[in-house]
């Protein structure tokens, strides 16, 4: 599929990275492109024992050839992105978008601040949100506003339009989760911004007409940081008795733990225009599955899962990821 998109489908930290990282490295994309709201996500990443947290960077880094792109509509923290890209190895391969938008000092006092954002909504404390008011204000600064961005300015949607036009993949990552989404969300209890498929490619600038695949991740056991509403959530004991124990890659904070959410996964798969399902965290239900490759030998408890997951979203399951490496995964799309 020349461009897909891969998004969250529950409340974020649905394991997306991994599965970004594992499509990376397998189909080979030209480009890597990021959309989402900013430095408010955190992806892990584990590839040969070593685990990487990314808040800026496209987890398709582990494809070495790949450019990895970041969209307009993302805000950029110059910091944050210039210490993963330094840390990471990436200068040369990292392009920002000249529109970019900006968060700034302020932006971050503000959201840690402000008792609304940080006490009742349980904000990262990243800037975001008022960034992204800012933005819709225009009283935000660009990327190619600020010096120390100047050598990684592009123009996003030239190049991947461009790359598609040659007849080459572009991957594109979206962040955080539908649930969180500014316009489907459990508002106010959201992101600042919409978080589904079609917001990811306006984020880096490909049309609805351009996009060839959607792939929503969902977690088997949906998970929640923050503050809002979680219909099928656990209590602490119930999530300890399943030995499941979570903590935020950006904040630390606990994780609360829930069942699965089928009526929620089917509206989500709905307005994602799902064309494929990738499903995480088999092995936290099944520990026997840890590390299987091969969906014949998944327990048949977990069979019956993935039947389940399909009935209710009605989309296949094409990739099933049974363990944190990058090739603990079951892929079951054409080859
Ligand atoms: P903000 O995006 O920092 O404004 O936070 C708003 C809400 O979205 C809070 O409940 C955050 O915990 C949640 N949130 C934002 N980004 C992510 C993410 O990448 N994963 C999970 N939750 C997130
Ligand atoms: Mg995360």
């Amino acid at each position: 599929m020349p461009s897909t998109i891969v998004v969250g489908g529950f409340f974020g930290d649905e394991g997306k990275g991994k599965i970004i990282a594992y499509l990376a490295k397998h189909d080979r994309p030209q480009i890597v492109a990021r959309g989402g709201v900013g430095p408010n996500a955190g992806h892990t990443v584990e590839v040969a024992g070593k685990k990487y947290a990314l808040r800026m960077v496209p987890s398709g880094f582990v494809h070495e050839s790949a450019r990895l792109l970041i969209g307009a509509g993302v805000l950029v923290d110059p910091e944050v992105l210039n210490r993963e890209v330094s840390s990471l190895g990436l200068k040369g391969r990292v392009g920002v978008d000249l529109r970019c938008g900006i968060i700034e000092a302020k932006h971050i006092e503000e959201d840690r601040k402000d008792a609304d954002l940080k006490g009742k909504i349980g904000t990262t404390g990243t800037g975001c949100g008022p960034a992204n008011a800012a933005r819709a204000l225009r009283k935000a600064k660009q990327a190619k506003d600020i010096k120390e961005l100047e050598e990684y300015l592009c123009d996003v949607p030239r190049e991947i339009n461009g790359a598609l036009d040659h007849g080459n993949l572009v991957l594109v990552e979206g962040t955080q989760g539908f649930g969180i989404s500014l316009l489907y969300g459990t508002y106010p209890f959201v992101t600042s911004k919409d978080t589904s498929a079609s917001q990811m490619a306006a984020d880096v600038g490909i049309g609805p007409t351009r996009v060839d695949a959607v792939i929503v991740v969902f977690k088997s056991y949906p998970t929640r940081v923050g503050e809002g509403p979680f219909e099928t959530q656990l209590s602490e004991e119930k999530a300890a008795e399943l030995r499941i124990e979570e903590y935020g890659t950006v904040t630390g904070r606990k994780r609360r733990i829930g069942m699965w959410d089928g009526k929620m996964a089917a509206y989500s798969a709905m307005v994602n225009g799902a064309t494929a399902v990738a499903l995480s965290g088999v092995d936290r239900l099944d520990p026997a599955c840890r590390g299987v490759k091969e969906y014949g030998e998944l327990s048949k408890e977990i069979q019956e899962f993935v039947a389940k997951v399909e009935h209710d979203t009605r989309v296949p399951v094409k990739l099933i990821s049974t363990g944190p490496e990058l090739s603990e995964i079951v892929d079951l799309r054409e080859q």
